[in-house]
């Protein structure tokens, strides 16, 4: 039995609630280019707005070192009130006693958004007087920010350390639920499909889930350094060398465990990203001298298929090229139409640049679940903590005790 409470179950009314969302969303001149995550958040916003809760809303934006305009919530606070229909006070100074004093007297149609909370030294450095300083306008703490709950943050856990009524909201609880079926016993043969970028840390979650998985395939930056330990030229794609020998490792750990792992078998290159002109398909694995690559081929398209063709649970995390151009988004447009196709297969995409993508073509139907998070999802289906989850266990398990 979960021992997290859940938004359902704690009294919120006339409470000041605490809303802990993920609405890092991408900006364009100003304005949100992409309103996923802010769609996912509003169950748990509408409900406490319902309950007459006195919401303080917070997330961050990007990853700021200190406060910078360039990624300020502000945009959000506009685009939330348009949508929800609310008043937004939006509070701009992290902490101002703008939710002690504007709190106590928010109307239904209100709620007060604080600014990005990276924009404080204090929110990665999970420092307690930080949270102390965010918790004396907190009566109910709700966590429902599941794209960073891998990120040991002041807002995800020493803030709920700090706050006896605690819970996670409506999206954590669905991620949670989904993301349960790739991660417990997940229907076989399960194959993962990894590609974008952030190939460090996809590099690790490769080694955790080494015996979870059925087939690996992989595509976009990451491949590129399996193709390079493999002795490929990769001419002047970009590629991390400091990864190559775990890439090798991992190679190695696959073939003595008989997993299959899915590499691509040709490319879409240019001898520079601008020269859309010059796309053109390499025979094979290889890619020329001067040139770089940019998408997977036709080849791999369907190489990688047969991937999905026996699988019963797919998990999808990264696109396969620089799909944001559009003469580069075929091999990642492909691979999420065949993913698609596999009525029989359970199938989760997370990550915000393969939700985007998602969403850009249309093709959301064919997925069962399109997961707000990335890194977080990955760390939820290798089995890790999540330090934003575990912070809302103790207090239940300390009532458990007494
Ligand atoms: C994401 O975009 O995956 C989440 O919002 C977490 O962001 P982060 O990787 O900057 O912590």
């Amino acid at each position: 039995m979960s021992l997290v409470s859940h938004i359902e179950d704690l009294d919120l009314k006339d409470q000041r609630v605490f809303i802990r969302a993920d609405l890092n969303v991408p900006i364009k001149d100003g304005k949100v280019a992409d309103d996923y995550r802010i769609l996912n958040a509003l169950p748990t916003i509408r409900y406490a707005l319902d309950q007459g809760a006195k919401i303080i809303l917070a997330s961050h934006l990007g990853r700021p070192e200190k406060p910078d305009a360039r990624w300020s919530l502000a945009p959000v606070a506009d685009t939330l009130s348009e949508i929800l229909d609310v008043d937004v006070f939006f509070a701009d100074e992290l902490l101002s006693d703008v939710p002690l004093v504007i709190s106590p007297s928010l109307k239904k149609n209100q709620l007060i958004l604080l600014e990005n909370l990276r924009f404080h030294p204090g929110e990665k450095l999970n420092d307690v007087d930080f949270a102390k300083e965010l918790a004396k306008n907190v009566d109910v703490y709700v966590n429902d920010a599941f794209g960073v709950c891998h990120r040991k943050h002041a807002s995800l856990s020493a803030l709920p350390e700090c706050v006896s009524k605690k819970c996670i909201g409506f999206l954590i609880q669905k991620e949670m639920e989904m993301l349960d079926r790739v991660r417990s016993n997940p229907i076989r043969p399960l194959t993962v499909v990894l590609g974008g970028a952030k190939v460090k840390d996809k590099f690790n979650v490769v080694l955790n889930l080494i015996d979870h998985i059925d087939h690996l395939v992989v595509g976009g930056a990451m491949a590129y350094v399996f193709l390079k330990a493999q002795g490929h030229n990769l001419g002047n794609t970009k590629v991390d060398l400091e990864d190559l020998s775990l890439a090798q490792e991992l190679i190695e750990r696959m073939q003595m465990r008989k997993k299959k792992l899915y590499l691509p078998l040709d490319h879409m290159v240019v001898p520079d990203i601008h020269r859309v002109d010059l796309l053109t398909n390499t025979p094979s694995a290889h890619v020329p001298d001067s040139w770089c690559a940019v998408d997977i081929g036709p080849q791999t398209c369907e190489y990688f298929s047969k991937a999905f063709e026996t699988a019963k649970t797919i998990f999808w995390n990264g696109p396969m090229g620089l799909f944001e151009i559009p003469d580069y988004a075929t091999g990642t447009r492909t691979i999420a139409e065949n993913i698609g196709q596999c009525l029989s297969a359970f199938r989760v995409v997370g990550g915000g640049d393969s939700a985007r993508a998602i969403f850009h073509f249309s093709l959301e139907k064919g997925f069962d679940h399109v997961s707000t998070g990335g890194g977080a999802s990955l760390a939820y289906i290798q089995g890790s903590e999540l330090p934003g989850l575990q912070s809302l266990e103790s207090h239940k398990r300390s009532e458990a005790v007494v």
